[in-house]
């Protein structure tokens, strides 16, 4: 997930507004004219979201939720409030966290605006936002790409690209590649610029792929900072093999792409990747768990703190290549069942969208395809209909998957991931009982196509509320370019507890007294 190329603001909007129809544009506040705060949305200091059943992570319960300034005041039975605030009905539907960071859905892992594959993502951090709040997320955590090497340059080139977010969002960090300057650049980053994740790609020959000594050192280097070890996890060098071996046969159209990386190449990363974690004793976390083969690695491993995340695909053709692959049949249902026992944690989506004309970079050679699909807008509706209207989760369950576990594991709970009072007012009203619709000629994001189009389903994000105010309501979008916030993660989270401890214990293990006995000869 490199790149850095920051678009003029006004420009992006004129970019984003022409790719849009006349009647989605209407629903973007301030477009093209800057990012200043304006009557955009229902506005209202003063909310209260009635009567519908409050959803945390651990406990349900029927009450009124009342907003003050963007802060959620209390959260209970028949709150009596005066008649200047705005009342939202929520009688027989679901108030829960909108993303993870505020109390709501978070996306922990998205593109937006990151050069790749000879590209950039189509979606920016207006248009991908936008589209997030439409389904319902309302905080994602994206990576940067170190520009030249340098992590402080990919990190400033983010939030410039950054300037027009109109929801919080937070960085991970990849690392591309090893010496001195990345080492001291990761403790600025901890330290002074609030990331507290690294991501390392072993797959990605020749641009992102780092080799297992590098795995090793960035593994120490993260430990020793607090933070958390992420891991695309695939054979790099097999997968250059397996498309030389595609090429040969003379298959080059998409259908080469998942057959030159075939499961067996995830579950082998996953699990050196694993051991060598474990080698470390560091916290893992793997993302996008396309496979039973990496997901078995995962299991095993789970007996100790290692972590993971899912995306959910089942497609094929150009639009729908991503890395890993979408597997085959079989592969889908097996990653819900480990979502619903707790050897997945988490969904995120990997949104990282390319349009038609992108895509066909890749029309006489898959190995040119820009990897990447779409799932930002999607996520909360899929998650939902695939999980809970199946029997497989719980509605708790599912704000825990899709809010509050990432909001523990990037170190932002319980200041975020949950309804109570004090906690920010992020907040989604979502009605079970009606239906969703996928299809690119509704979606938010700025691509042309959709890799779920003609996807029904039940249960629906009537209202998604940023900071108190309501941006989503009636199928209307009221978002403001600029008011996003950047969300500082410390170092340090749950995972790390106890490690020092076993470290200690590992050394003692090593100072056990060894009887020499000196050779005759
Ligand atoms: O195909 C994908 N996943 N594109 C984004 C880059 C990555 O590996 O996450
Ligand atoms: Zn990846
Ligand atoms: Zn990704």
């Amino acid at each position: 997930m490199a790149h850095s190329s920051v678009h003029l603001l006004f420009l992006s909007f004129l970019l984003l507004f022409s790719s849009l129809s006349h009647s989605q544009s209407d629903q973007f506040c301030d477009a093209g004219i800057g990012y200043s705060e304006s009557t955009c949305g229902i506005s209202s200091s003063k909310l209260l979201i009635k009567g519908g059943t409050v959803v945390n992570a651990h406990h349900q319960q029927i009450a009124d939720v009342y907003v003050e300034d963007g802060i959620i005041v209390a959260v209970q039975p028949n709150i009596k409030v005066p008649d200047d605030v705005t009342l939202l009905d929520a009688a027989g539907k679901y108030v829960m966290p909108g993303d993870e960071n505020r109390k709501g859905g978070i996306d922990p892992h998205t593109h937006l605006a990151m050069e790749f594959m000879g590209t950039e993502t189509i979606d920016d951090y207006f248009s991908g936002q936008a589209a997030a709040l439409a389904g319902g997320t309302t905080m994602h955590i994206d990576f940067v790409i170190p520009v030249n090497g340098s992590l402080v340059a990919g990190f400033e080139a983010y939030k410039k690209k950054a300037k027009k977010s109109c929801m919080d969002y937070g960085f991970h960090m990849a690392i591309t590649k090893w010496d001195e300057s990345v080492s001291r650049e990761m403790e600025i980053m901890v330290k002074e610029k609030g990331i507290n994740s690294f991501k390392f790609f072993m797959a990605y020959k020749g641009s992102l792929m780092i080799n297992d000594e590098l795995l090793l050192q960035g593994f120490e280097r993260c430990k020793s900072l607090g933070a958390l070890a992420m891991v695309h996890a695939e054979n790099g060098d097999a997968v250059f093999e397996g498309q030389k071996r595609m090429i040969e046969l003379g298959i080059t159209g998409p259908e080469g792409h998942a057959l030159s990386r075939p499961a067996v190449l995830e579950g082998e990363a996953t699990a050196r990747a694993i051991r060598l974690a474990k080698f470390v004793n560091t916290p893992l976390y793997v993302v996008h768990v396309m496979s039973i083969d990496a997901m078995d690695e995962i299991a095993k491993a789970r007996k100790s703190d290692f972590l993971t995340g899912i995306t959910f695909f089942m497609l094929q053709g150009r639009r729908y290549v991503m890395s890993p692959p979408i597997r085959e049949a079989g592969h889908d249902k097996a990653l819900q069942a480990a979502l619903s026992t707790g050897v997945l944690q988490l969904v995120g989506t990997d949104h990282c969208v390319f349009n038609s004309t992108q895509k066909a970079f890749g029309i006489d050679d898959f190995r040119k395809i820009p990897n990447g699909v779409n799932g930002i807008e999607e996520r909360m509706h899929l998650v939902w209909d695939t999980m809970v209207e199946s029997g497989q989760i719980s509605v708790s369950g599912y704000v825990r998957i899709t809010s509050t576990e990432c909001a523990r594991i990037f170190n932002i709970y319980p200041r975020k991931g949950a309804i109570l009072a004090g906690s920010d007012a992020d907040i989604i009203i979502f009605n079970p009982n009606s239906s969703f619709e996928i299809s690119a000629s509704s979606h938010h994001s700025r691509t042309d196509t959709n890799v779920y189009e003609g996807r029904k389903g039940k249960g629906k994000v009537e209202v998604t509320i940023v900071g108190g105010r309501v941006v989503w309501k009636d199928d209307e979008l009221r978002v403001v370019p600029g008011s996003g916030k950047y969300i500082d993660m410390p170092p340090f989270s749950y995972l790390f507890n106890g490690i020092d401890k076993a470290d200690a214990m590992y050394r003692t293990s090593l100072k056990a007294p060894v009887k020499r006995f000196k050779s005759k000869s």
